[in-house]
């Protein structure tokens, strides 16, 4: 089966920053910040997406595109070349993109509803009271005891993910490429257009100080680095099967670098455009309840569902702003997920040469079927448990086995090599610097740093059986499911691009 292939080189890139720019730019990144001392964030940030980003986007560009697999079979093939089998891995990526994509497409579910309300703003005065008690009916359920299916929560979702389907459906060409190349305009275009609405509103100036200004002290808290980098790995989409998905359908003629960098550049140039406008919406309202910027947020998922709604309350125009920034989050949500299901969906048909069609179709079934637990009464709780577990420990495990994997085994040389020659510009030690030390040392001690916090002190004030099950037992379960995947495979023949000479 021939391998399908981007049309044009800005149909890839803005296929990959379609995957990049997502709901972490919009909603993780600016709470995150918040929550680690504002501009004091920005530094680790910074340092994060250049010692750990770019290379880590190099490194999977360039295996992506040399050995055109998913990542079950780029692992795989690596793997032959150490005489080890590491196929796991790649499926264990899958699993994460899996995991993630099916909760993920619950808070595009949650934008969509919040789209509806914002033309009359809807939420009332009381928008905490709105948002966990009347729209998500939490009441006293937990992530064990989820209570009823809501329909107005899946009905959302089954858009969203028809939407998708349609996408992965259509392939690479036809669907994906079309759609980012749609969609990305138009996400850069409202969001220019929101920032001029808002950045010059009265306390909007406070806002951006907060963000902007640094808290040096926090530089010395492991919490923010471990934050920084967490966030830059989830943000660029690496890590998680999506990259080595993209970067395989690229043609023979390929400049990696460029691609790359621009890709990382354009995504954290963005995540900074949706903090400047969340802040200064932030600080426009304290403004007006004459309050301090830190009295108004409130964190977490809150930022995006709680402060925003009361926010735009008091925007000019809020029936247009209003519906203008969920539309954002949606079209931001929508070609991530597209992405995080090719990743799923790509590694299947590599595996079963099974057509995409039919492929696509059992994919996003099963995964329509397993989103509806998010779509319940306690999903939000569900969400929260899952989602901690899958980006503090199995999403840097896995970053932490690939980095050193390929590092130290097929050496960060000879990967900086195969990018250079495919590229404009050449790019020198440093990044062999930064594969082979700085990204796995920072990856280790966070990890660490990860699971002890965890087994101590657990996540949260959820019971112990359920962050056993839900949170270890499902990472143990991806685990335990990956292995047998790669143990069921045959293994299969050294390619021939794989030897001393050719080293990738
Ligand atoms: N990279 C995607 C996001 O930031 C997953 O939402």
């Amino acid at each position: 089966m021939k391998r399908e292939q981007w049309n044009t080189r800005t149909g890839f890139i803005l296929a990959a920053v379609g995957s990049a720019i997502g709901l972490g730019n919009i909603w993780r990144f600016p709470y995150i910040t918040y929550e680690n001392g504002g501009g004091a964030f920005l530094i680790p940030y910074l340092f994060a997406m250049l010692s750990a980003g770019i290379p880590f986007m190099i490194m999977e560009f360039s295996l992506g595109h040399k050995l055109r697999q998913a990542a079950p079979g780029i692992f795989e093939q690596l793997g032959i070349s150490l005489n080890t089998r590491l196929q796991w891995l790649g499926w264990f990526q899958v699993m994460i993109a899996a995991v993630i994509g099916i909760y993920y497409v619950a808070i595009i579910g949650w934008s969509i509803s919040y789209f509806g309300l914002s033309f009359t703003q809807n939420w009332g005065n009381d928008t905490n009271q709105f948002f966990f008690s009347q729209y998500l009916q939490l009441n006293d359920h937990s992530p064990s005891q989820l209570g009823e299916l809501l329909l107005h929560i899946a009905i959302p979702m089954l858009i969203a993910w028809s939407i998708t389907f349609f996408a992965v459906y259509t392939g690479i060409k036809g669907g994906i490429e079309k759609a980012n190349k749609l969609l990305m305009p138009l996400l850069l275009i409202m969001v220019l257009f929101l920032i001029s609405q808002t950045a010059f509103l009265p306390g909007a100036q406070d806002g951006l100080n907060y963000l902007f200004q640094p808290d040096f002290s926090q530089l010395f808290n492991p919490k923010v680095w471990s934050a920084a980098y967490g966030q830059i790995f989830f943000t660029l989409s690496v890590g998680f099967a999506i990259m080595f998905a993209y970067s395989s359908y690229l043609p023979t003629k390929s400049d990696i670098n460029n691609n790359a960098i621009i890709t990382v550049l354009v995504n954290c140039g963005f995540s900074i455009l949706a903090g400047i406008l969340i802040f200064s919406v932030l600080g426009h309202m304290a403004d007006q309840q004459a309050q301090p910027v830190t009295n108004v947020i409130s964190s977490g998922v809150g930022l995006a569902f709680v402060t925003i709604p009361e926010a735009i309350t008091h925007l000019p125009i809020p029936y247009i702003l209003g519906p203008l920034f969920f539309f954002t989050l949606i079209v931001a949500g929508l070609s991530s997920h597209i992405s995080i299901m090719e990743a799923v969906i790509s590694a299947i048909i590599d595996k079963t040469k099974y057509p995409r069609k039919k492929v696509a179709t059992l994919v996003c079934a099963i995964g329509v079927v397993i989103s509806l637990f998010f779509a319940t009464n306690g999903g939000i709780l569900l969400l929260d448990l899952v989602d901690y577990f899958i980006n503090n420990l199995a999403l840097l495990f896995s970053c932490l086995m690939e980095v050193t994997l390929i590092a130290w085994f097929i050496k960060a040389t000879t990967i900086r090599f195969y990018a250079n020659q495919l590229s404009d510009f050449s790019l020198g030690k440093w990044l062999d610097l930064c594969l082979r030390f700085i990204s796995p040392a920072l990856l280790l001690v966070i990890l660490i740093r990860n699971l002890f916090n965890t087994l101590t002190q657990g996540y949260g004030e959820y019971a112990l059986i359920e962050q056993l099950i839900l949170g270890w037992g499902l990472i143990s379960l991806m685990l335990l499911i990956s292995l047998i995947i790669a143990l069921c495979s045959k293994p299969i023949k050294p390619s021939p691009s794989i030897t001393d000479e050719n080293p990738l």
